[in-house]
């Protein structure tokens, strides 16, 4: 369950609003809101006192609580840092927002109205203030329960629900957050499931429940036997090794005219990547259970675009499978042969991402001749040296998609930075064996990889996105970002118009 959202006329004052919480801001060197001033002059300098005291001190992101203020029906005021107002932006505006709602998840109130998302944003309307604060409150009240024992009902009341005062206009933009958020919230908790759980039979029941559930959708999976019948070699080879056997799974949605032909969406599905015969290191093995971060996105922006009735066809297509090591394996020197034909020489068997992934852009573009395809991929390392955390890896010979796609992650500030496909990488997979190898050696990582890709989608409009940097927060309590269903989610919008 997502929060609950909903909206506040923009005329309300701040000090009449009886709520547990009333969020408001200040900026740096004690410059007050207009929310944060009336609350100032209603409580006979409340909130100024605190900025004398220093217990406010308007750094961005900081925060601080009033509580029971004289003059004020709210029983609390959180105070949040905005930071110096002649740089705020959509950036900061996101981060303030995040942070407001992680401090309402540390107070005891499940409700809170908040003025931040009236602060304006150079560039962005209201519309988009409203659609950002309530995914950013979204974000951070998620929390991930499923494997924990059940613990004892804490007494402390939980954000249940979150108003924003802003303009009736903006109205939209709450709606499209809360189709938006459904699909992060199902990202995100997909990914974060252990891998003994979420295999990929586990995904295609997921992605069958929700076709099972909504009107208008439609879902296919392919079991291995089918998919052998097929000719996926490449596929169907890497999941080899694991007693989980591989799926190819496809939900169709018809939002648009019968006629349309379909956006596509591929995301990685490996379950767990154990690197196979070419075996990870053991550090750090466990995050590779994030390894369908593409899976869990590209469905999560399939449900958000379903949500929003966007009026247009779609279809996601997942391959899943688990890389793991076994007398069955598929090894280094092994030549496969894909689904388009062509053969692969496997120097790596590491390197299985592509590998799924291949014979999935060849099956989707065969079978719905799409208008664009998008694939989504936790593919490299070498992706997350070149950009870190910040923003995921895109790849596309097409301009106008690359420049849609960079828009779209602007937008959301889920954002993605290009990298090129010349063929002057494509060198690198030359094989003496096959028609291309799987790894083109030791520089350019995530190109090279994209160039793999681009073997199997000529013809085709296609861009893809590598997210092995974005799709989660490393280290021991790191979790799904649910990144890049903003992303995809928005771009979907600016197509439906
Ligand atoms: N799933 C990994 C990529 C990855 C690594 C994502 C670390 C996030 C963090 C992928 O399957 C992989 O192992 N790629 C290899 C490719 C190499 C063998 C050419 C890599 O990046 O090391
Ligand atoms: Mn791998
Ligand atoms: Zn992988």
């Amino acid at each position: 369950m997502t929060l609950q959202f909903s909206l506040v006329a923009a005329s309300t004052s701040p000090e009449t609003v009886d709520t547990p919480c009333l969020v408001v801001g200040v900026y740096e060197n004690g410059l007050l809101t207009s929310a944060a001033a009336r609350l100032d002059g209603a409580s006979e300098g409340a909130v100024k006192r605190q900025l004398e005291s220093g217990d406010i001190n308007g750094k961005a992101g900081s925060v601080a609580v009033l509580y029971a203020p004289g003059g004020i029906a709210a029983r609390r005021v959180l105070v949040v840092g905005l930071g110096a107002q002649k740089s705020f932006d959509a950036a900061r505006y996101q981060k303030v927002h995040l942070e407001a709602a992680r401090a309402l998840g540390r107070l005891p109130v499940d409700t809170a109205v908040s003025y931040l998302a009236d602060l304006e944003v150079p560039g962005r309307d209201a519309a988009w203030r409203v659609r950002i604060a309530a995914l950013a409150a979204d974000y951070a009240a998620y929390r991930y329960t499923a494997t924990f024992k059940p613990r004892e009902k804490s007494a402390q009341p939980e954000l249940k629900s979150i108003a924003f005062v802003a303009a009736d206009e903006a109205r939209h933009g709450l709606d499209q957050a809360a189709a938006i958020a459904q699909g992060v919230r199902f990202a995100r908790e997909l990914a974060n499931l252990p891998p003994n759980i979420c295999n990929p039979s586990y995904i295609a029941a997921q992605a069958q429940a929700f076709a099972e559930a909504h009107e208008g959708v439609n879902c296919r999976v392919l079991d291995h036997e089918e998919m052998g019948r097929l000719g996926f070699g490449s596929l169907l080879a890497v999941g080899r090794g694991s007693a989980n056997k591989p799926r190819l799974i496809a939900l169709e949605y018809n939002g648009g005219n019968a006629g349309d032909k379909p956006y596509a969406f591929v995301g990685k599905g490996i379950t767990f990547d154990s690197g196979g015969i070419s075996l990870k290191p053991g550090a750090g093995m466990e995050e590779m259970k994030y390894d369908m971060g593409g899976a869990a996105g590209v469905l999560g922006a399939f449900i958000a675009a379903v949500k929003m009735e966007l009026k247009l066809n779609l279809v996601c297509v997942v391959p899943s499978a688990e890389n793991m090591p076994d007398g069955d394996s598929y090894r280094p020197s092994d030549v496969l042969t894909s689904l388009s034909g062509l053969t692969i020489e496997v120097l790596n068997t590491d390197a299985e991402g592509r590998l799924i992934l291949c014979d999935a852009l060849t099956w989707t573009a065969q079978t719905y001749q799409p208008q664009a395809i998008v694939d989504a991929a936790t593919l490299t390392g070498a992706c997350v040296v070149a950009l870190g955390k910040h923003a995921s890896g895109l790849m596309s010979k097409h301009d106008d998609l690359a420049a849609e796609l960079l828009a779209a992650g602007e937008d959301t500030l889920d954002r993605a930075w290009r990298l090129p496909l010349w063929d002057d990488y494509q060198v690198q997979l030359e094989s003496g064996f096959a028609d291309v190898a799987n790894i083109g050696g030791k520089s350019a990582g995530a190109i090279t990889a994209g160039c793999f890709l681009s073997r199997f989608t000529e013809g085709q409009r296609w861009a893809h996105l590598d997210i092995a940097g974005t799709a989660w927060d490393e280290g021991r309590k790191g979790l799904a970002t649910g990144r890049p269903v903003a992303l995809l989610a928005q771009w979907l919008m600016d197509r439906a118009g």
